[in-house]
């Protein structure tokens, strides 16, 4: 079975098996059938942050469960339920129109709603930990419903428990946020949402304003996957001892950071580029020309092997310049 139309870098690799579930039923059925025959699960979720290096002898389970529940909490906020499968964007549009506010700042992030917990998204001063209140998960091995809250998802930079000691645990089957009604916390503080906003001439933004905001300057800088096969940033931005930040700063004096106590955390695109490789393109795979953050299959006709080996090539350049070690953030399978 192809995964080539469940990933948004369009590689092409198998599933031994492949199946769509919308509900927990036909998801402890698939578990059933994938413990029965001793197989490797992979969950399939918007496809917009794995890369498949190689067919997957396994069963891939497409999470497919939807739907969207409102409930008011008090004068000022409601509580947002979306089930995993809802695409994520669309569900942030749903919330704009009812003028919830609070995941303005995360218009157009690639994937679903069940895969935004896993790596806490974030973008342009927001993450969703800060409207998350828990999300429902089933644990793979009791095939129990557990909920955990904002404190157990222990949320960290591009990270979860999910991603540490529950990897490979828990299927997200919803998720629920705590949004405004009114009196929006509206967060502009990001260079790039003032400068857009200037430019529409707009002073006293809404949470509907923001949105666009961010949607512009996604569009302008950020390759489309349904046009350019990619998974938004490929890297995490690396975070150094404030004494490795100066010491560089010595050597490269345009180098940037965003200190956060001991630690400053540097722009990846930014040491990218330096080391010469924003645009450039090898065979079918390139970092982008406007976003060096962002690999992309530049032809169409990149395999997951070619498109890793990049992300190496990349990673060694950046060891060797600056001595700093870059983490991906998109899964390899
Ligand atoms: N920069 C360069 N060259 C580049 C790219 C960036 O010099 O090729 C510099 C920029 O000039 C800027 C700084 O790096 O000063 C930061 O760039 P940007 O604002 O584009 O953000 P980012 O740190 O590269 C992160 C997230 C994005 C998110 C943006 C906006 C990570 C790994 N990425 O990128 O998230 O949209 O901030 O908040 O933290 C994603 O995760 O898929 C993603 C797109």
């Amino acid at each position: 079975f192809s995964l080539q139309p469940y990933n948004t870098f369009g590689v092409e690799a198998k599933a031994k098996y492949f199946i769509e579930v919308q509900t927990i039923d036909e998801l402890k059925e698939a578990l059933n059938f994938s413990n029965s025959h001793a197989l490797k699960l992979l969950f399939l979720g918007g496809g917009s942050n794995i890369l498949l290096t190689k067919d997957f002898e396994g069963l891939a389970i497409k999470i497919n469960l939807k739907g969207i529940s409102e409930q008011s909490l008090d004068e000022n906020h409601a509580l947002v339920t979306a089930k995993a499968g809802e695409n994520w964007h669309e569900f942030v549009m749903f919330c704009l129109e009812k003028n919830y506010g609070g995941l303005e700042n995360l218009s157009l992030i690639p994937g679903n709603v069940g895969t935004s917990p896993m790596q806490n998204i974030g973008a342009y001063g927001t993450e969703i930990k800060d409207v998350f209140v828990s999300c429902t998960v089933l644990n793979l091995e009791t095939q129990e419903v557990e909920i955990f809250d904002l404190e157990q998802c222990r949320f960290g930079y591009r990270d979860s428990i999910f991603k540490q000691e529950g990897k490979g645990k828990y299927v997200i089957l919803e998720v629920t946020f705590k949004l405004t009604k009114k009196d929006h916390r509206i967060k502009t503080e990001y260079g790039a949402i003032q400068s857009e906003l200037e430019k529409l001439h707009i002073s006293t933004p809404t949470i509907q304003d923001v949105s666009k905001a961010v949607i512009n300057i996604r569009q302008s800088k950020l390759p489309d996957p349904k046009e350019i096969g990619n998974a938004g940033s490929f890297f995490k931005n690396p975070t150094i001892p404030v004494s490795q930040f100066e010491a560089l700063k010595q050597q490269f004096e345009n180098i940037q950071g965003y200190p956060n106590g001991d630690w400053v955390k540097v722009p990846a695109g930014w040491l990218i580029e330096q080391c010469g490789w924003k645009g450039k393109q090898i065979g079918n795979v390139a970092s982008h020309q406007l976003q060096s953050l962002v690999i992309i299959n530049a032809t169409g006709k990149a395999t997951g092997k070619e498109i890793f080996d990049f992300s190496t090539g990349i990673i060694n350049s950046v060891k060797e310049k600056f001595g700093i070690e870059l983490e991906r953030e998109v899964n390899i399978i």
